[in-house]
């Protein structure tokens, strides 16, 4: 029996904010499942970034002319949406930067370097992305700290007393993914942070899979730093955002030095700025910035329950309907998931599976997903994955399978 897919939304009047979506690949309309790489933009994003250069381009902070005061305003309208949308207690909490691995980096070469030391111990999971894997690696190595890793099941889940166990004194920093972006997997994050926090350690949280489909709220998780980027949740490429509660923030060392994250500089000693300029050093993307705004409206105004709701029933009826389909594996079934459908084909090399989908206009990305340690875990080079956004259709999910059914019938 098919999942009923009732859409509490006008589908048809989303995909038509988003004009790339209508077009024609390899001779077939664009079936657009990568969306855990980068999801479309929609038209009202695509204008914000043309007015802002047809109209007010300036840079901000420095000027004292009209451009540059609206310029400034729009940028930090952006930071207050961002502090909205995610219920930051205060928009100076709110760092922009250019995406999740900077946020990352940011945290382990400040937080990370202050207050790491010889036998200190970092815990993350091992549904990591190499951004969440990678700077705690190169902080550990420059600190002797030790990185521990909390074990994946067959599900594709991490087990709460696995991490228990890992969890000591020793342990300073936890940074664990919201959502898996391989698999999909929502880990447990509220209960991870109140046991890191039992054990004196601070929180990150990569919630770059996360902000486009579920409710985050950060006072109610009380996480201590959360990464994210806007490309994947309807935005621009090249800019995000690291959220931080303001007393870690002001104890942190600047992470680079330049123009405006300073207050007074002279060739003897320089002063640091006010969070959150302290870590915007040099002219930011404020076209990018001052656009994301646009993206986020877009998910408010159609409301985050509704989103989740929808894309739940999406991910049911793919889920389902790949099941159906010989020599086809689904890897990752966690009992909590955002849209992600990562599958192999028996005896069928991932990319090769991607480019006949490809070759019926069906986008989706194969390979390891910068998640080498988790194929790894699977005994996997990579796996083909279809990752779904608010415009997607049931439709779109039969195609997928459709084809995914010729090419299974053809494994001998
Ligand atoms: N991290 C992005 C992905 O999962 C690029 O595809």
């Amino acid at each position: 029996m098919e999942t009923a897919v009732k859409q509490s939304f006008d589908i048809a009047a989303i995909r038509a904010q988003f004009p790339v979506l209508n077009q024609e690949v390899n001779g077939y309309p664009l079936t657009y499942l990568d969306n855990a790489a980068t999801t479309q933009k929609p038209m009202r994003v695509i204008e914000a970034l043309t007015e802002y250069y047809t109209s007010y381009n300036s840079n901000i902070h420095r000027g004292i002319h009209t451009l540059a005061e609206k310029a400034t305003h729009a940028f930090e309208v952006t930071r207050k949406e961002i502090q909205k949308f995610i219920n930051a207690p205060e928009s100076e909490e709110v760092i922009f930067t250019k995406g999740t691995s900077e946020s990352l980096n940011l945290v382990a070469a400040t937080y990370g370097r202050q207050n790491l030391k010889a036998g200190d111990e970092v815990i993350v999971t091992g549904l990591e992305h190499h951004s969440n894997i990678v700077p705690w690696q190169m902080v550990c190595e420059e600190k002797g700290a030790k990185l521990k890793v909390v074990p994946v099941s067959e599900k594709g889940e991490i087990n709460l007393d696995d991490f228990k166990n890992l969890l000591s004194d020793k342990t300073k920093i936890v940074s664990v993914a919201y959502a898996s972006n391989a698999l999909g997997t929502v880990n447990p994050v509220k209960e991870i942070i109140n046991l890191a926090h039992q054990a004196g350690a601070v929180v990150i949280l990569d919630a770059a899979q996360a902000l486009s489909h579920l409710n985050v709220d950060v006072q109610s998780l009380d996480c201590d730093f959360m990464a994210s980027s806007f490309h994947k949740m309807y935005g621009p490429t090249g800019v995000g955002f690291l959220y931080g509660k303001r007393h870690l923030l002001e104890e942190m060392p600047p992470y680079q030095g330049g123009g405006e994250m300073i207050k007074e500089v002279t060739f003897e000693k320089t002063t640091y700025n006010e969070i959150p300029f302290k870590f915007e050093a040099g002219t930011p993307n404020i076209a990018d910035i001052v656009a994301t705004k646009e993206a986020i409206d877009f998910i408010s105004e159609l409301g985050k329950e509704n989103i989740h709701t929808y894309e739940n029933k999406l991910l049911a009826y793919g889920t389902e309907k790949l099941s159906q389909i010989d020599k086809l594996r689904l890897i990752g079934t966690a009992d909590h998931k955002v849209g992600v459908l990562s599958f192999v084909l028996e005896g069928m090399h991932p990319f090769d599976v991607g480019m006949m989908l490809d070759a019926k206009g069906i986008a989706v990305r194969t390979g390891h997903h910068c998640t080498m340690p988790l194929m790894d875990r699977f005994g996997l080079e990579g796996t083909v994955r279809a990752s779904l956004a608010v415009y997607n259709t049931k439709e779109e999910l039969d195609v997928l399978a459709e084809s995914l059914f010729k090419i299974s019938s053809r494994i001998k």
